[in-house]
């Protein structure tokens, strides 16, 4: 009875604040159970609070996002299951040791005062498609797939309400003449014989999307991050960008179905970066070269981890250095952008060379933004049953 009275009340004060509250579900996990170890028990899941206790779960490589809508037509593969599952991770992770990260290529931040969010991305995309074909896409193949790869994430991001369904069909068309070239899967007869929805869904969801999303938020956190704490990064890069990865996990939470008699559980990324840590919330590289630290959860943990964390960090990392190469570069971020895990408003920064300017500046539209980010956010926690 206590317990049931317990998970009633939690299930209100988490489920409430984040239908109410401006915090995603992860971080408001972590502002409400800071303080908290183990589980907490909800209505219908439990709330993990730290990595001990997740790694201590029995283990399950059940999806962990199978209700997601944003990504229509595609399948990808986190929200597939068992067989389907292990056929399409092993053939992407093939394809993956395949990629080879060219050494020369160039790319430059532009100068400007306004969202670098979209540059960024648009760049990797062009990369991203050279690293899966071998060559820069042409104009026509550009203008048939870029604008559906963008769609996803503005609607991942809560940018748009809805999919662009014509934009996404053409993507999905331009991928099936692209079957035919020459790729990263060329010759690989376990690729071959997949159905054309799951080719077409590792090219451009497991593959394209993921490298413009996860790349384009990662490089957009640690320039926020270098504008303030240039001497770390310039000391020591690795460990900046573990931290920076502690503090700005890419993925909010981690939902999964219980399989009786075990309870399903939710868990909040930045809590469980946060949680065992002394002075969780700063950012202080060097405390990775501590002795038995909590680990760094960000890549995930078991066997629906990241299988693209060598060419999604080197990726990043290479962009980065790329970036700050010019010593004299300058990013302001505007004074009423905020720095939050994802980029529900682009990357409002000045982006400048030479000497700083002293003057703050704004971003025009942020209420307007705010209002509809709200609603757009709310309403996909409940048309994608997210939380329950
Ligand atoms: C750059 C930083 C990246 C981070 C921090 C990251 C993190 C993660 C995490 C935590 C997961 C577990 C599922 C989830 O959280 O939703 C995941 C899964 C996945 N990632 Fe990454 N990722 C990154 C880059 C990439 C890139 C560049 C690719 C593609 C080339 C990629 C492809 C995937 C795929 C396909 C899955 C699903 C795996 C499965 O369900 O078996 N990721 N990633």
């Amino acid at each position: 009875m206590k317990k049931s009275l317990q998970a009633v009340y939690y299930s209100c004060l988490f489920y409430g604040g984040v239908l109410l509250l401006p915090y995603s579900p992860g971080t408001l996990a972590w502002k409400l159970f800071r303080n908290k170890k183990g589980k907490i028990p909800l209505i219908h899941r439990d709330l993990i609070c730290d990595t001990q206790t997740l790694m201590a779960l029995p283990k399950n490589d059940c999806s962990l996002d199978e209700f997601t809508t944003a990504f229509s037509p595609f399948i990808p593969l986190l929200t597939l299951n068992e067989q389907p599952w292990k056929m399409r991770r092993k053939v992407l992770a093939d394809g993956l040791r395949r990629m080879r990260l060219d050494e020369n290529f160039s790319w430059s931040l532009p100068h400007k005062k306004g969202d670098i969010y979209w540059d960024i991305y648009e760049a990797l995309f062009i990369i991203g498609f050279k690293l899966v074909f071998g060559r820069d896409p042409t104009d026509e193949e550009y203008a048939q797939m870029y604008p559906g790869i963008e769609d996803i994430n503005r609607l991942i991001k809560r940018q748009r309400a809805s999919a662009d369904m014509p934009a996404r069909w053409k993507l999905y068309n331009q991928v099936v003449k692209l079957l035919r070239e020459e790729s990263i899967f060329s010759g690989s007869s376990d690729f071959n014989a997949l159905s054309e929805i799951d080719r077409v869904s590792i090219i451009v969801e497991d593959l394209l999307t993921s490298i413009c999303i996860q790349c384009a938020d990662l490089i957009c956190h640690l320039l926020l991050l270098y504008q303030e704490q240039k001497d770390h990064f310039r000391e020591n890069l690795e460990r900046s960008i573990d931290e920076t990865l502690r503090l700005y996990p890419l993925t909010d939470i981690w939902t999964r179905k219980g399989s009786e008699p075990e309870r399903g559980w939710i868990a909040s990324l930045v809590q469980l970066n946060r949680n065992g840590w002394t002075d969780p919330d700063s950012f202080d590289p060097s405390r990775w070269d501590s002795e038995g630290h909590p680990p760094l959860i960000s890549w995930g943990f078991d066997s629906r981890s990241c299988p693209a964390t060598k060419i999604g960090y080197n990726l990043s990392k290479k962009l980065f250095e790329q970036i700050i190469q010019d010593e004299t570069l300058w990013i302001v971020p505007a004074a009423n952008f905020t720095h939050d895990r994802t980029f529900l408003h682009g990357c409002q920064v000045w982006v400048g060379v030479g000497p700083q300017p002293t003057k703050a500046w704004k971003f025009p539209g942020k209420w307007k933004n705010e209002l509809q980010q709200w609603f757009y956010t709310r309403f996909r926690l409940v048309d994608q049953g997210e939380l329950w």
